[in-house]
């Protein structure tokens, strides 16, 4: 199988400061990485743009591809990116959990992508997507707090 994850001359400037130069990661099936650096060195910005959530500069023609697809390239986020972004999960510094929602819908936050905008806008989620979300939380052992407030 090819990277899970490929990072290719990748270069992002805010302003007249560069945060990323000619970038270059592979990251193979099964490989655990950690990305280390001292504050300000990039490592958010690498990791939002690996997720989709920032675009690239356009020149030095940089480009990532996750699980073999292209999440952007020379400046352009893929029209597909929405789909892609549904299949990494991209834990936020911050968590950016919903709380007054509970533990279990914050979970199912991660089907957005994939299921159709009306049924995310009227939190209609399946028998099938809350077993799946139930199942996740108890890999974690967190399934006895499935129905508390986020906030709590
Ligand atoms: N949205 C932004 N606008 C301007 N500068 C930014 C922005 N995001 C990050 N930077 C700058 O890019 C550099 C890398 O930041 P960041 O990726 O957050 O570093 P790290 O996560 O390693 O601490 C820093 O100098 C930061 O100030
Ligand atoms: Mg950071």
């Amino acid at each position: 199988m090819s990277a899970v994850i490929r990072v290719e001359s990748l270069n992002k400037t805010f302003g007249r400061k560069q945060a990323l130069f000619d970038l270059a990661l592979s990251v193979e099936p099964g490989e655990m990485v950690a990305l280390i650096g001292a504050s300000g060195s990039g490592k958010s910005t690498l990791l939002r743009h690996v997720a989709g959530l920032a675009c690239c500069d356009r020149s030095g023609g940089g480009s990532i591809q996750v699980l073999g697809r292209e999440v952007q390239a020379a400046g352009r986020l893929n029209s597909e990116v929405r789909r892609l972004r549904a299949d990494i999960g991209y834990i936020f510094q911050q968590f950016n959990l919903v709380g007054r929602l509970s533990v279990l819908q914050n979970v199912l936050l991660g089907c957005l992508g994939r299921i159709p905008r009306w049924r995310g806008t009227f939190g209609l989620f399946s028998a099938e997507e809350k077993q799946q979300a139930l199942q996740a939380l108890a890999r974690v052992g967190l399934a006895d707090l499935a129905q508390q407030r986020a906030s709590t």
